[in-house]
């Protein structure tokens, strides 16, 4: 675990400002004692000789601070996907921490419904994006950059009811007849259907096909490996140009760059994901796998041209049985950085393939399983503990990136809620910038906090995943450390929409 002093650079002694406040809220205090300690933060000065709080020219990329916020879902466009007052405060609210860089959150490339998400699928949501772009600018004082993530996901319908998915969606196939036995090979559906409604679970499952019985359990996923569905099939012949044209919009707006979603469960994150073993090409071996999301990158790159700013987030681990490692991130890396991307962000986890169970009525949701607490990590995940757990494995696909010659800087994310973290991070060249989630959402201010030697008045988050919980049942993502100054919450259960949360970070003095 990363404390303060385990480097020497960062064992110069200095004059300590106070320690934290002193809580007077047990649930608090509580919260706290689970959290990285932190003795001191750094004065005003030793933040403006820090790395973290230096500024990084590479290539097109450009930040006057090593500060970052990546993307988050806030669930707050229109049901069309357009940026509304809401996207606009909350974005805004960020942008008064003046982070160096911040990620709009995952923006559909597409002309398909994805409900309360941003989109950037057509011309009309342009105007919308530009509003958005301009409160960033003003709000930071022209200070942070704004780069948008930009993504493709699959279809995923709900777990189905039982007797609708055996007597509508179950298709009555030629395996199913064969697994039923030659008695049922020429009975009519009607009648099979009606045999299957009367076996019982365990039976249902000694009869059902694989991935009829996935998708009766968890519900109907598509993956890039059914290529028996033409839209499916075609994805290698339409997603280049589908960000391509979204990325130009983005630009359009005034967005200083843009970040290619290949993170977690969405698509070309599953191309990469050594489970897609499509036989077009574009499945397979490494080279194979990274062959779509470098024809997307080269798409968007000939479309905005040399000098603009283009990374890409994905993972150093997927995590599940089966599923890609930090060798596998390190070739990606390493064509990423051939191909003349500006940036590569790593995150971790966040898959489908190990998901819990959803309810009856509920999609499965890729953050349940144990990839997805990898992914946000919690208090609870096992050792080493849930506070830059991802780092070490960002650090060795940077050093296969520097190993190849390339200088690209490289993003760490995951569990980074003090100064002395993100320092060691940079002090152990790890990564070249250091990037924070939750607590940048339970505080924006505290870039600014600690920047001004002022880092005892930081709101830390509890790591709990309250907002994560939000997410999931695609509510107005809150903070839990917001409603809690309001005398709300005193547990982890979620507070719903209309008891009073407040949608906003509350200010500075709160
Ligand atoms: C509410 C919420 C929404 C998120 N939405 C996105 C997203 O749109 N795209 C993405 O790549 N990661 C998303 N993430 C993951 C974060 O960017 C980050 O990788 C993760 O929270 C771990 O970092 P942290 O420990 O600093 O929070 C989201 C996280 C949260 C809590
Ligand atoms: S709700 Fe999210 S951001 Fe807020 S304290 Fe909990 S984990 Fe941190």
């Amino acid at each position: 675990m990363i404390c303060r002093g385990s480097h020497p650079q960062l064992s110069r002694s200095h004059p300590f400002p106070p320690l934290e406040r002193v809580n007077r809220d047990p649930v608090v205090d509580r919260r706290l004692a689970q959290l990285l300690p932190v003795d001191r933060w750094p004065t005003a000065q030793e933040a403006a000789e820090s790395r973290w709080f230096s500024p990084l020219r590479e290539g097109n990329l450009s930040l006057s601070h090593r500060t970052w916020i990546p993307a988050m879902v806030p669930w707050r466009a229109t049901e069309e996907g357009f940026v509304t007052p809401a996207v606009l405060d909350w974005y805004g609210r960020f942008a008064r921490g003046r982070p160096g860089a911040l990620v709009v959150e995952a923006t559909g490339v597409r002309e398909i419904k994805s409900g309360p998400l941003l989109r950037a699928g057509d011309d009309r949501f342009i105007p919308g994006l530009k509003q958005l772009v301009q409160r960033v600018k003003s709000e930071s004082g022209g200070h942070t950059r704004l780069f948008i993530q930009l993504i493709d996901f699959l279809s995923i319908k709900r777990r189905p009811v039982r007797e609708t998915f055996l007597e509508r969606h179950l298709a009555i196939t030629p395996a199913l007849r064969q697994k039923l036995g030659p008695q049922w090979s020429g009975r009519d559906e009607r009648s099979i259907r009606e045999h299957l409604k009367g076996l019982d679970e365990g039976g249902l499952a000694e009869v059902l096909p694989e991935r009829e019985l996935e998708s009766y359990r968890y519900g109907l996923r598509e993956r890039v490996t059914d290529t028996h569905m033409p839209h499916i099939a075609e994805l290698p012949r339409v997603l280049p140009a589908l960000f391509a044209q979204a990325s130009r919009r983005c630009l359009e707006a005034g967005f200083d760059g843009i970040e290619l979603h290949c993170a977690h469960a969405y698509t070309l994150a599953s191309f990469l994901s050594p489970s897609n073993q499509r036989d077009d090409g574009y499945g397979g071996s490494r080279e194979a796998r990274v062959r779509l999301p470098l024809e997307v990158y080269e798409a968007t790159r000939q479309q905005l041209g040399s000098s603009a700013v283009i990374g890409a987030r994905f993972l150093t681990d997927e995590i599940f049985e089966g599923g890609g490692r930090v060798d596998d991130a390190s070739y990606y890396a390493v064509q990423f950085a051939r191909a003349g991307m500006d940036f590569l962000s790593l995150s971790r986890g966040g898959k489908f393939e190990d998901a819990k169970q959803p309810k009856v009525g509920r999609a499965a949701y890729p953050y349940t399983g144990p990839s997805g607490h990898e992914c946000m990590p919690t208090p609870r995940i096992g050792p080493p503990g849930p506070f830059g757990r991802n780092v070490a494995d960002v650090g060795r696909v940077r050093a296969a990136v520097r190993a190849e010659g390339f200088s690209i800087p490289v993003v760490a994310c995951g569990g980074i809620s003090s100064y002395w973290q993100a320092e060691e991070v940079l002090a152990r060249e790890e990564a070249d910038i250091v990037a924070s989630a939750r607590q940048s959402l339970a505080d924006p201010d505290w870039f600014e906090k600690i920047r001004l030697g002022r880092g005892t008045e930081v709101r830390r988050c509890f790591f709990t995943n309250y907002c994560e919980g939000l997410d999931q049942s695609h509510e107005s993502v809150t903070c839990q450390r917001w409603d809690r100054l309001k005398g709300l919450g005193d547990d982890d259960s979620v507070a719903r929409a209309g008891d009073g949360r407040r949608l906003t970070a509350p200010g500075w003095g709160s």
